[in-house]
This record gives C-alpha cells, structure tokens and sequence, in this order.
C-alpha cells in the first residue's frame, strides 16, 4: 500500500484535539503551500483562506458552530470563504499576474480573459456564488491529503451558520462568504473517534465501470 493509502486510513475527522499542541510554522506554511496549489476553475482560485489564530475570536465562533469543541481547541482554524460576487475584476486580477508570473504579455492573454469572462455572463448571480462555493472544497480537499502527509489531524466542517461566521470576522464587507471550515492540530488520546473502522460503500456500491 502506498504512504498515500496508509495517511488516508491514519487521517479521521478529529472529534476532540489536545489543546495544548500546536502546529509549527513549518508544517502551517506546508499545509498553506498545499492550499495554495490547489485546482480551481480555470486558476480563478475565487475564494480568501482565513487562518484564525486568535482565541478570544474563536471562542466567539464557537456557539456559531454549534458548540462544537474542535473550534476552540484545535490548533488552527481555518475558513475558506468564497466571493459572493464574481465579476470582470477577478479574471483581469488573473491576467494580470499570469502575465506577470510567465512574463507574457496581458494582450496575448486577452483572448482568454474575454472567454471567460463571457463564460461567467453565462451564469447568474447565484450560480456564480454556488460555483465558487464548490472551489473552496477543492482547496479543503487538499489540505485534508497535505495534514494526512505529515501526521497533522484536522476536522472538515459544515456544522456552522455561514451569517454568524461571516458577520464576526467581518466576511460580509468584503464579500466573501463562509463556505466550509477545517480545523487542524493532534488528537487528542481520549478522542474514541479514532478507534472507530472507517465507514465505506463497498466496491461494488460506489464504482460503476463501463
Ligand atoms: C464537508 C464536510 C463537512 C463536515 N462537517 C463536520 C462537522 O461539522 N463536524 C464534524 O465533527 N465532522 C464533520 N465532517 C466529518 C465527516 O462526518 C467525516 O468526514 C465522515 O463521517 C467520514 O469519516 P472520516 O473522515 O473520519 O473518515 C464533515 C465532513 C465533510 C467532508
């Protein structure tokens, strides 16, 4: 079995971290590199990645996700928050610094940019929010597999309410939108989650091959 296998059957959502552990910088800067290099959509990347450190702002969010412990014992917590709005400016933001990244002209690359801009015309205002909703788990995802690789536990999370998150960290000014949040760090012992067998479709269930 590869070390991916195996990380991936040592990884579980964390129901209780050891409070008094934290993560280095190292491997924080490691799991944001893994973040960063995300897919997304055409390399939008449409979406902030909000990193909370601070204790007192965690435990205001902590009833905002019902309660749950993760929130203010894990090490880091981590929002991904999309932008409500995707506009032109996103993709000339693009352009811009793939232009300056690959030392391209930005005219050669307007051709691009007015593809996906008349793509994004396509969609309305909602089907924008919900697609680049669906990018941050992308990004979550890796984070997951990049936490796995070196031994960090971290708990993907949906239990929050997006308006109470977005209003106290002040997402909403900047349009922006809680999606989905992960919280990282090391188990803790009395954590029983980890003893648990993984819970899987078989096979069969979950593979059609044609
Ligand atoms: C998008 C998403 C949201 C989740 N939300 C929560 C959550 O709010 N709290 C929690 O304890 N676990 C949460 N989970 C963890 C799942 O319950 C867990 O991944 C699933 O049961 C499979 O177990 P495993 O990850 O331990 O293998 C979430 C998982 C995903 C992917």
């Amino acid at each position: 079995m590869s070390n991916f296998l195996e990380n991936q059957n040592w990884r579980y959502a964390t129901k209780k971290f050891d409070a008094t552990k934290k993560i280095s910088k190292a491997d924080l800067d490691f799991l944001k590199e893994a973040i960063k290099l995300s897919a997304s959509s055409y390399g939008l990347q449409l979406y902030k990645v909000i990193i909370v450190e601070n204790t007192e702002l965690r435990a205001k969010l902590q009833p905002a996700a019902w309660g749950q412990s993760q929130i203010v014992d894990a090490s880091h917590l981590i929002v991904f928050a999309n932008y409500t709005k995707v506009e032109d400016e996103h993709i000339d933001e693009y352009l811009e610094n793939a232009s300056q990244i690959r030392q391209i002209p930005l005219e050669a690359l307007s051709g691009y940019g007015d593809f996906m801009k008349g793509s994004l015309k396509s969609k309305t205002s909602e089907e924008l929010n919900i697609w680049a909703q669906k990018q941050t788990y992308l990004a979550l995802g890796n984070l997951l597999n990049a936490a796995a690789e070196l031994k960090i536990d971290a708990t993907p999370m949906e239990g929050f309410v997006p308006a109470q998150f977005n209003e106290i960290l002040g997402l909403d000014k900047l349009n922006l939108n809680a999606a989905v949040i992960a919280t990282v760090g090391y188990r803790s012992e009395e954590d029983a989650t980890q003893f648990y067998k993984k819970v899987r479709k078989s096979d069969e269930n979950l593979f059609i091959t044609l």
